[in-house]
């Protein structure tokens, strides 16, 4: 195989690093069993930048992310650094690579493992067997869209103000991936926006209907507001394939979807841009839960949505789909024997450390 692939590994701040140990281990357990040929670097990135760079993305390390092939992100944030100025918050680190990368397509999966279907607060009838997959515009909307910021007004008042902006490219370009993808499972793409309300929101139901009329119209495509949406995914998530959506309501329903799965230590995501003329495709992968302050540092968070974005890198960036079936059948393994982490406990399971999760997985590949 080529030697040729570069991984950039930014752990970030709070559990990152700890889940990110977990990954290296597989890492090294399919270097020697597989030899991939994966050059991996590590890095710095948001509040960890910060304390040592002043700053939560250097230039040099946006540059190594834009030659690597694949790049693995832990996670940001933190209680320390609620007070630092926008620019300097461990978010924007985050925030930077995607806009930089041109990483516009967000794949969020919401996959209900068997063993799993007890973790949801849901009735296990309305999630079990849930497999649906969040598509969440990553590089526009009101994340990134002028003018924004605080201003003072003339009578003392301070006014804030954001901008939610799309134009007809960019909704096009997520459409496509979002019917693509569908093209792959079930054949339905449910759209959502505000078009009630937003002036922004029509033009995307416009635009998304008039390329599945003109391209795709073997997709069964739908439209549903995002608050009905949210109010959907409680209700009856399983009506759902592919939800396609802005990157604000993106944010809010993919967290919602990972509830409804149990755990958001569940969940990964890949973040992919166009293929340049070689075919290759910018990618970062990264668990959707973020640095989880409060269990940082005692052994307790769960590297799964971090060892399953690394099976998603596998898969999306390197076509290595045999290996990434290897990483997701050891954690269905794992989940059935009933070892779990402290935020997927359920009756009768073991609770384990997040080290020991990573023994477990192991031995589940060892098997494999
Ligand atoms: C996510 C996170 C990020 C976002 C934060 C950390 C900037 O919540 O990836 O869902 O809002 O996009
Ligand atoms: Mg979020």
């Amino acid at each position: 195989m080529s030697t040729d692939k570069k991984i950039l590994i930014l752990p970030g701040d709070g559990i990152g690093p700890e889940v990110m140990t977990q990954v290296r281990r597989v890492m090294d357990w399919f270097e020697k069993k597989h030899s991939l040929g994966f050059k991996v670097t590590e890095g710095l990135v948001g509040g960890a930048s910060y304390d040592v760079h002043g700053v939560p993305l250097t230039d040099s390390t946006l540059a190594q992310a834009l030659d690597a092939d694949a790049v693995l992100f832990g996670a940001v944030g933190g209680p320390q650094y609620d007070d630092l100025p926008f620019d300097k918050k461990p978010e924007r680190g985050l925030l930077a690579l995607r806009k930089e990368m041109q990483l516009y397509a967000n794949l969020r999966p919401a996959i209900v493992f068997e063993a799993m279907t007890d973790a949801s607060a849901l009735k296990p009838d309305v999630v079990s067997g849930l497999d649906i997959l969040i598509l969440r515009e990553l590089t526009g909307g009101v994340y990134f869209g002028e003018p924004r910021g605080i201003s003072d007004l003339p009578d003392g008042q301070r006014k804030g103000v954001n901008t939610q902006v799309y134009t007809t490219n960019e909704i096009l370009r997520i459409a496509k991936v979002a019917f693509e993808l569908a093209r792959k499972r079930g054949s339905k793409v449910c759209s959502t926006e505000k078009s009630n309300v937003m002036e922004s929101g029509l033009l995307w139901r416009e635009e998304v209907q008039k390329l599945r009329d003109a391209d795709y119209t073997d997709i069964d495509l739908s439209h549903m507001y995002a608050d009905n949406c949210a109010m959907q995914l409680v209700r009856e998530p399983k009506q759902f394939d592919v939800i396609l959506t802005d990157n604000l309501f993106g944010d809010m329903l993919s967290d919602l979807a990972a509830a409804c799965t149990g755990s958001l230590g569940m969940l990964p995501s890949a973040s992919l841009g166009d293929p340049d003329a070689q075919g290759r495709r910018r990618g970062l992968y990264e668990p959707v839960h973020g640095s989880a302050p409060d269990i940082t540092g005692q052994n307790k968070a769960n590297p799964i949505a971090m060892i399953l974005s690394y099976a998603m890198m596998l898969r999306y960036s390197f076509d290595l789909g045999e290996q990434a079936d290897m990483v997701e059948n050891a954690v269905k393994n794992v989940l059935n024997s009933g070892v779990r982490t402290p935020d997927i406990m359920g009756p009768g399971t073991a609770k384990v450390s997040t080290s020991t999760m990573g023994d477990a997985l192991l031995r589940e590949l060892d098997k494999s």
